[in-house]
């Protein structure tokens, strides 16, 4: 089975959030099971930067192609590195787009504001693709793309590529990773794609007057797929469709949800370069402890008292319920029971508004604004608790990198997090299935309830030691999800 895997991100080259992580680790888990996997990517300056500091080799191909974008050709040339090596593992090729003009920016997407030309730049990269693939040896079975910055991949393999051998049989599968991320675009963008007026109608490219690439790849793909099963149902109806809810119902015998898995590699507390001691189930305590300390010195603290840590690490975007988070700093700060960090990155006005609620409580709250990799980690390693109070959330990883280090989530029940946490209550403590605090409101009252119901079982020593040796020994690998990747390649393939 011969795969390409494309994407607008990849760890450890690029990442701005779960995407990566995800087109990062699970090629890597395809190959394992057989698959012949090559992943491109754009190569942002960023992507080059990470492959050097990685010691990942980076070099040119020697291909370079012309690229029609509208009315122009636009020079692409391509560069080959690999995914780090896993032991036991074949190694992943990862061909990189590069267009200086395009991709050597500072950042991948802009930001604050986006970069005024992602249509183009994005239009470009899903062309060299398939330009791309057809210069490959072998043909593809499958290619398998992610989110609206390649939507447009299914449609040109269908619509423009049919007399080319090396893509013409390969199947299409468009994988959603937020539906609130659509790539829409100001109708005469249509003139850059190279692809006839006739498909910009309210069934296929067209959005309520403008061009939508999320929903071509969804009208375009073979099969569409999103990150667990309660997502792909939420996405079929309003509001989680975000307007494709009927799109999607529509093609409701083509979804599915597969959960997203782990690198348990990268995020794995016994091999963990970011922590200071590493730990298993049963040296939890200890390993925690000492990632505490020296967190609390990273922060500027002295060595941190016994009281519970509950973090929060995310994008700070409405999405995650940060508003909660900091609803909840007022409501908890000042009572002393736990220490509170968050970690994040994102819309100005949360990042003020969380910055308000810190200095309020300086005692008891740290805020570190900005993306840390490394900082995530011990963040992971040191926490107690993980906040997750998303408004809707996918599937989310953050909960599942928690609990690999023995870090009990508190989860609102929407999306990957119901399927992936489950509930504290005296029946699941029995039937030894509890893994987290999950609440059910989108409001700061029922986050407040979770937090303290979790803050009683930290409370009890052999309640919490068992949650925690439970959550350390669940198994997120990526390997079962790949299975039903590849099943569904297989259902697909052509014979
Ligand atoms: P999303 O993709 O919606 O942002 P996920 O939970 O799937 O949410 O993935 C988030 C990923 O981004 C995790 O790997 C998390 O550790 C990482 N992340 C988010 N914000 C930061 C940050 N400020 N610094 C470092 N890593 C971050
Ligand atoms: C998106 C979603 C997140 C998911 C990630 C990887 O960014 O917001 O829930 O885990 O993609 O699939």
């Amino acid at each position: 089975m011969r795969v390409l895997f494309v994407a607008s991100e990849a760890s450890p080259f690029a990442k701005t959030g779960g995407l990566a992580d995800v087109a990062g680790a699970l090629p890597g888990a395809l190959a394992r099971l057989g698959c012949d996997v090559t992943v491109v990517i754009p190569a942002y300056r960023e992507a080059v930067a990470n492959a050097g500091a990685h010691g990942l080799p980076i070099e040119p191909t020697g291909m370079t192609f012309g690229v029609p974008l509208g009315q122009l050709t636009v020079e692409a040339s391509i560069l080959r590195s690999r995914l780090p090596a896993k032991e036991g593992s074949p190694s992943v090729e990862v061909l990189l787009v590069a267009n200086d003009e395009c991709f050597d920016r500072p950042t991948l997407y802009g930001g604050p504001v986006d970069y005024p030309d992602n249509a183009t730049r994005f239009t470009f990269f899903s062309r060299a693709v398939l330009e791309l693939a057809c210069r490959q040896e072998r043909p593809f079975d499958v290619i398998h793309c992610h989110d609206w910055q390649t939507g447009l991949v299914p449609a040109y393999q269908k619509l423009l590529y049919q007399s080319w051998p090396m893509v013409s049989r390969a199947r299409t599968v468009m994988t959603i990773h937020n539906m609130a991320y659509q790539g829409v675009f100001w109708q005469w963008d249509m003139l850059l794609t190279g692809l006839d007026w006739k498909y910009f109608n309210w069934e296929q490219m067209e959005f309520y007057g403008q061009l939508n690439l999320l929903k071509t790849g969804i009208v375009f793909a073979d099969a569409v797929t999103t990150v667990s099963p309660t997502y792909a149902r939420e996405i079929q109806s309003a509001p989680g469709g975000c307007g494709l809810e009927g799109l999607l119902a529509s093609r409701s015998d083509a979804l599915s949800g597969i959960v997203n898995g782990i690198d348990v590699d990268v995020w794995n507390p016994q091999t963990d370069p970011h922590i200071p001691r590493h730990y298993a189930e049963d040296s939890s305590a200890d390993g925690k402890h000492a990632a505490k300390v020296a967190l609390a010195a990273r922060l500027g603290h002295a060595v941190p008292d016994d009281r519970p840590l509950i973090a929060f690490v995310g994008r700070l975007a409405e999405q995650k319920g940060v508003d909660l988070v900091i609803e909840l700093l007022g409501r908890l700060g000042g009572t002393g029971r736990a220490h509170f960090v968050v970690l994040g990155t994102g819309n100005d006005g949360i990042e003020e508004s969380l910055r308000r609620m810190a200095s309020s409580f300086p005692e008891t709250i740290d805020l570190v604004i900005g993306f840390d990799e490394g900082l995530a980690h011990l963040v992971q390693a040191a926490a107690d608790m993980m906040l997750v109070p998303s408004r809707y959330e996918p599937c989310g990883l953050t909960q599942l990198y928690a609990m690999r280090y023995g870090t009990i989530p508190i989860v609102r029940a929407t999306g990957g997090l119901v399927d992936t946490v489950v509930d504290t209550t005296p029946d699941t403590l029995r039937a030894g299935t509890a893994s987290g605090f999950v609440f059910e409101a989108f409001d700061a009252r029922a986050l407040e309830q979770a937090v303290l119901r979790a803050l009683d079982a930290h409370a009890n020593a052999d309640v919490w030691t068992s949650l925690v040796q439970r959550v350390m020994r669940q198994d997120w690998s990526w390997d079962s999800s790949a299975r039903e990747y590849l099943t569904l390649y297989k259902g697909m393939a052509r014979g």
